[in-house]
């Protein structure tokens, strides 16, 4: 029985291993804090990529074996190690885009802007190597608090006179990954046919899903509009929780940034029709920084797509001018912190 199956898992594996052969361009990846709990396996997904020509993981310890390990998987990328600081500046050297989710996650009981202290720091000093290093690459920021630490990427991006607002992205992907499995589970919809953007921030009331918007159309009671969004904003926090102490979402995590990756290396591979919410430099509210859909191309944001904010129900409407407050103080605790460094 099992020879005659043979045959056949054969192909499925020349298969599964066609789709990771190389295309015609391919990319350089670096990963900034890749030996941490979304570290590791979103490199393993970057590794999967075939879009991906070298895999550079860098961290202040422990990344060593993360890359040997991974360098067994036969998929085209070639994986390199960079240990701490002195390693920093040759883990950025010619790469294509950067995925940061070096810092400290959250424990019961915290917000994430209870790590602003230690994260506002790592942030600045990578960001610093980033400017010196690969001041072109696509940068993609995942450590909390997102609010505050893309506004921090902005201004050191700026000192150092290299800030491209087109390529700096906070990775807000994952509320929208939560927001499209809570939305299909409750309305008993195919997962993957199911889009809700979210717009606003990366924490709390300032993330808010649009779930007028949701595509393919739904309607939701006021009850269930209620319901879904707390539970969106909420569910960071829902893992927090479950891990008690143990950190907070690494692997849906790992996914959710995985996607967005992927989505910037084909916008920059010049595919015309990639789109993803993401917290950038806007103009779409009076805010500086505001999560919203955006259009990817080769140099970074083509389009901020504002027609998601109009025609927003009474609820989204109360909802998004609640969180600017707590979102303006955010960015300007940022811009502060990036102002009052040496
Ligand atoms: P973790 O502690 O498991 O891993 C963090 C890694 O960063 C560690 O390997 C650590 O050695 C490394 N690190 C620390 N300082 C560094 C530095 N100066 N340079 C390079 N690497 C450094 O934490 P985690 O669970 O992977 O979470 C990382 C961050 O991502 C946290 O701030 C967390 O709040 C955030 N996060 C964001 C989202 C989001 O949606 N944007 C989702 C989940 C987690
Ligand atoms: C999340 O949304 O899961 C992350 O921002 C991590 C956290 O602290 O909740």
């Amino acid at each position: 029985l099992r020879n005659s199956f043979a045959p056949r898992a054969e192909k499925r594996n020349q298969r599964f291993e066609n789709r990771l052969q190389p295309q015609a361009s391919s990319f350089k990846v670096a990963v900034l804090g890749a030996a941490g709990g979304i570290g590791q396996p979103l490199a393993l997904l970057i590794k999967m990529s075939p879009l991906v020509s070298a895999l550079h993981l860098y961290d202040i310890a422990n990344v060593k074996g993360v890359a040997a390990d991974l360098s067994h998987c036969n998929t085209p990328s070639q994986v390199l190690d960079f240990t701490g600081a002195s390693e920093l500046a040759n883990s950025l050297k010619g790469v294509d885009a950067v995925v940061i989710p070096a810092g400290v996650p959250r424990k019961p009981g915290m917000t994430r802007d209870d790590l602003f202290n230690i994260n506002a720091s790592i942030v600045k000093n990578l960001i610093e190597a980033v400017a010196d290093n690969c001041p072109d690459a696509f940068i993609h920021i995942i450590s909390n608090p997102v609010n505050s630490t893309v506004p921090i990427a902005a201004e050191v991006l700026k000192q150092k006179g290299v800030y491209d607002p087109k390529k700096l992205f906070g990775v807000t992907t994952l509320d929208v990954v939560r927001a499209n499995t809570f939305v299909a589970q409750k309305k008993n919809l195919k997962l993957i046919d199911v889009d809700v953007p979210v717009v606003g921030g990366h924490a709390g009331i300032t993330i808010l899903p649009l779930l007028s918007k949701t595509k393919p159309s739904v309607s939701f009671t006021d009850e269930e509009v209620e319901q879904l969004t707390v539970r969106i904003q909420n569910a960071g926090t829902e893992v927090v929780e479950a891990k008690a102490g143990a950190g907070s979402a690494t692997l849906s995590m790992a996914y959710a940034a995985a996607r967005f990756v992927e989505s910037s290396l084909r916008a920059l591979d010049g595919d015309a029709d990639v789109y993803e919410c993401s917290y950038v430099q806007s103009e779409l509210t009076e805010l500086p920084f505001f999560a919203s859909r955006v259009k990817l191309g080769k140099n970074g944001v083509e389009a901020i797509i504002s027609s998601d904010l109009q025609g927003l129900t009474e609820y989204e409407t109360k909802a998004l001018e609640a969180l600017k407050p707590e979102l303006k103080a955010s960015i300007e605790k940022g811009i502060a912190f990036a102002h009052k460094q040496p």
